[in-house]
């Protein structure tokens, strides 16, 4: 049986000062349970929510302009307004497949508070007026899936799920799937084929954006795990203490996962808009800045389809507006911070191969272009690199996610150079993600592409322990 001791610096999550909005709870090591979520004001909301109307929490939602959290930063209250009305069932469906690479913010979320999370499913079932929930968790996250069917178990035997909640006339029913680890699963479409049985692939918007015709063709709110789990706390305290936080175009707190090359990788929950990446990777109660004394090379904003950022870009807010106006995103949250002992082309290899093994297959761009910039840039790192291969990246690029290209050697030259947001020839963005690694390193490390190239410059030895 877990212990009640307070745990502050637990593996994967760093307890930094702060606000905590969706991490509250996280210290404790009975975190998931449901007695330390009642003893803490867990279900509290719900009975809040309950004794007003679904309209009032849906606009306590959407005045609060709680950002999605899943990739896109739409506002949750507003998507929750394009269900088209008379067209029953809904169904909410929950995105807990989080799989882009250095992301792993769900993924705590689901282990360490699931009361939280059926907590805000059952509120939002409640404001949109749905029966049915989906909850669906990415395949290797077992710990993850198991807290969640506990706490489910706990909750409908405890009347929070179930027929006539808490004695009202509200009821709904939540159910717990878990994928096969596929990455394009996250994408909301290929969710939805998953959930119906069907093999993962993305489908067309339009006509299938989900809020119109989504789960069995029904309209459906997709959300994200983090974006869920704001809605217990903004019912309980309300849109305007939520704005207290942050800024006034990103209010509220949000989750990054930071990885790699400093000294306190983890995730923290962060005031968005006013903390700067500075912040975040040097602060004290942050990262603590750069491990053993070596200095930034590169990192990747927002998760691995993010275009890279670089020592300029330090002192930019954490808020979608000025990181898109600076040429990236901050995505699903994952920040990966890579130092001078880093070799550009083999981080730029280790992100693309991903893509290429996880693209769906369904389009051929995508398809094809992710497995031929696979193969050019192993050969480039074998030392069997042609000196056309730089242009045929750029070319292959192009292809999946037209540019203009080639960019220039020098990045004062070409700031408009990759194009952002990123056109796609693709069905959906996975395949232009894989574009972004190459992209940014050709753009600021071309010399490192044309030595390997040349001179036949093999990998430098730390270079390959530090990528690895
Ligand atoms: C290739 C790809 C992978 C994605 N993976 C995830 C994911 O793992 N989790 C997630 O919440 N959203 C993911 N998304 C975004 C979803 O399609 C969708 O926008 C999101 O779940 C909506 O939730 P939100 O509005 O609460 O952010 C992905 C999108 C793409 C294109
Ligand atoms: S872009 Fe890639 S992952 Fe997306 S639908 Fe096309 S082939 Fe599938």
């Amino acid at each position: 049986m877990p212990t009640h001791s307070y745990v502050p610096h637990a593996p994967g999550y760093v307890d930094n000062e702060g606000p905590k909005i969706v991490t509250s709870r996280f210290g404790y090591e009975d975190s998931f349970t449901l007695e330390r979520s009642q003893a803490t004001g867990g279900y509290q909301a719900l009975r809040t929510a309950l004794d007003k109307t679904p309209a009032e929490i849906h606009s306590e939602v959407r005045e609060a302009t709680l950002l999605g959290r899943g990739g896109a930063g739409f506002p949750a209250g507003i998507k929750w307004g394009f269900l088209p009305p008379g067209k029953f069932p809904y169904y909410l469906v929950v995105n807990g497949d989080e799989s882009e690479p250095g992301t792993y913010k769900d993924r705590l979320l689901m282990e360490r508070d699931p009361h939280q999370l059926i907590e805000g499913c059952l509120i939002t079932c409640y404001a949109l007026g749905l029966q049915q929930c989906f909850l669906y968790v990415r395949g290797e996250m077992a710990l993850a899936q198991e807290r969640i069917a506990q706490a489910l178990n706990e909750a409908y035997a405890e009347g929070y799920i179930g027929k006539n909640i808490l004695g009202t006339e509200f009821s709904v029913d939540v159910v717990l799937t878990w994928g096969a680890g596929a990455y394009i699963v996250g994408e909301e479409t290929a969710l939805i084929e998953s959930l119906e049985g069907n093999r993962g692939m993305p489908r067309l918007k339009p006509p299938y954006f989900p809020a119109a015709v989504g789960l069995y063709g029904q309209p459906t709110i997709v959300n994200n795990v983090e974006t869920l789990s704001n809605v217990p706390w903004v019912t309980e305290n309300g849109a305007r203490q939520y704005k207290t936080y942050g800024s006034e175009k990103s209010p509220g707190t949000r989750m990054f996962a930071v990885s790699g090359h400093v000294k306190r990788p983890g995730v923290y929950e962060v005031e968005q808009g006013i903390t700067t990446f500075r912040d975040l990777l040097y602060g004290d109660n942050f990262c603590q800045g750069i491990r053993d004394g070596h200095e930034l090379k590169m990192f990747v904003p927002g998760g691995g389809s993010a275009p890279w950022f670089f020592e300029e870009q330090l002192d930019l807010p954490l808020e979608a507006g000025p990181v898109g106006a600076a040429g990236s995103m901050l995505g699903s949250g994952g920040i990966i911070v890579m130092d001078d002992t880093t070799d550009a082309v083999k981080a730029a290899l280790r992100l693309v191969r991903f893509y290429a093994r996880e693209s769906c297959g369904k389009c051929t761009p995508c398809r094809e272009g992710t497995t031929w910039e696979e193969r050019v840039l192993q050969r480039i790192l074998d030392g069997e690199g042609r000196p056309s291969d730089i242009e045929m990246l750029l070319d292959i690029a192009d292809n999946i996610s037209p540019g203009p290209y080639p960019v220039a050697a020098d990045p004062a030259q070409d700031l408009d150079a990759i194009p952002f947001p990123p056109k796609q020839t693709t069905i959906c963005p996975l395949g232009p993600s894989s574009v972004a690694p190459i992209t940014s390193t050709i753009r600021r490390f071309r010399h490192e592409y044309e030595a390997k190239i040349t001179k036949r410059d093999p990998i430098p030895v730390a270079a390959e322990k530090a990528v690895s």
